[in-house]
């Protein structure tokens, strides 16, 4: 992929920072956690329950001599969620990206589901990253990035994606008003938007296969999306350069959504 070859020659850019990341040790919050590592950045991984994919994040970083701290807890339990900020806070004075790649759902039809469906995918897609930020927002110096990752669920129709993108709709509407009250404090917020990304969390869809199947033929340029795709964006929203970058969603789908 030539994106990683370029940003090879980039290993300093972000030495003297540190990141947080939610769900950073599976999917493509790992593929985000090793980017920024690997480019410098003292990362903090954040998961809920998954210790074996902790763990497995956690030799990579001693093998390579990354910055990486797996911190466990789940963010939408408040007392586990106080946790988790006293930890962040125990390896962090500041915070310059804060990344939230945690998601979860049921998919179901729009009239299948129950209220506590929707409040266990808005808990952690929405609410957990709201909670994150206003704990944190103190810690992060001007030049600071968040920045999130919705869908094109979050716009449009998917199948038994009532749930997933009825949070990623709000997300995006969060992230905007986040982007316009924080741009003044030299914060930019920011989203980013994969096609479909072959991770755990697709295995999860009642139709996986032909779903699969479909994206590979609808995307242009024939490939699609991966974690690391995704993480070099993340990585050039944030630096420096990308600093003028304030409420976007960066859509990376090998073309698929040009199609009607
Ligand atoms: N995959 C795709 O096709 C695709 C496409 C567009 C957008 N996205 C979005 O991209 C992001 C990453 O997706 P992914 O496919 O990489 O997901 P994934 O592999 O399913 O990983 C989800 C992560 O969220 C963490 N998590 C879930 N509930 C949590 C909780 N209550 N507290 C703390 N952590 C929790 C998980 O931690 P544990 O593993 O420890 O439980 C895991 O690290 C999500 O926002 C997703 O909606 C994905």
């Amino acid at each position: 992929m030539t994106s990683t070859t370029i940003s090879e020659g980039q290993y300093n850019l972000f030495t003297d920072k540190t990141a947080v990341i939610t769900g950073g040790t599976r999917g493509i919050g790992r593929a985000v956690s090793l980017k920024l590592a690997r480019q410098g950045a003292k990362v903090l991984a954040l998961y809920g329950r998954d210790s074996k994919s902790a763990g497995e994040l956690d030799s990579i970083a001693k093998q390579e001599g990354l910055k990486i701290v797996c911190i466990k807890g789940d963010l939408c339990n408040d007392e586990k969620f106080s946790l988790v900020v006293e930890a962040i806070k125990a390896q962090a004075s500041r915070i310059d990206f804060l990344v939230h790649c945690a998601a979860s759902g049921v998919h179901r039809d729009a009239m299948d589901l129950t209220l506590k469906h929707l409040r266990w995918t808005f808990e952690i897609n929405v609410f957990a990253i709201h909670h994150l930020l206003q704990s944190l927002v103190e810690m992060m110096p001007s030049g600071a990035r968040v920045i999130g990752i919705t869908s094109s669920g979050g716009t449009r129709v998917i199948p038994y994606y009532a749930a997933v993108g009825s949070s990623k709709g709000a997300l995006e509407a969060l992230f905007r008003h986040y982007a316009y009250e924080l741009a003044p404090k030299g914060i930019a917020v920011n989203l980013v938007c994969p096609g479909l990304v072959l991770t755990d969390a697709v295995d999860a869809f009642p139709d996986r296969d032909a779903r699969v199947e479909k994206a590979k033929q609808a995307t242009p340029s024939g490939e699609l999306v991966i974690p690391e795709d995704v993480a070099e964006m993340i990585s050039f929203l944030c630096e420096p350069r990308s600093g003028q970058v304030i409420g976007q969603t960066i859509v990376i789908d090998g073309g698929k959504t040009l199609l009607s």
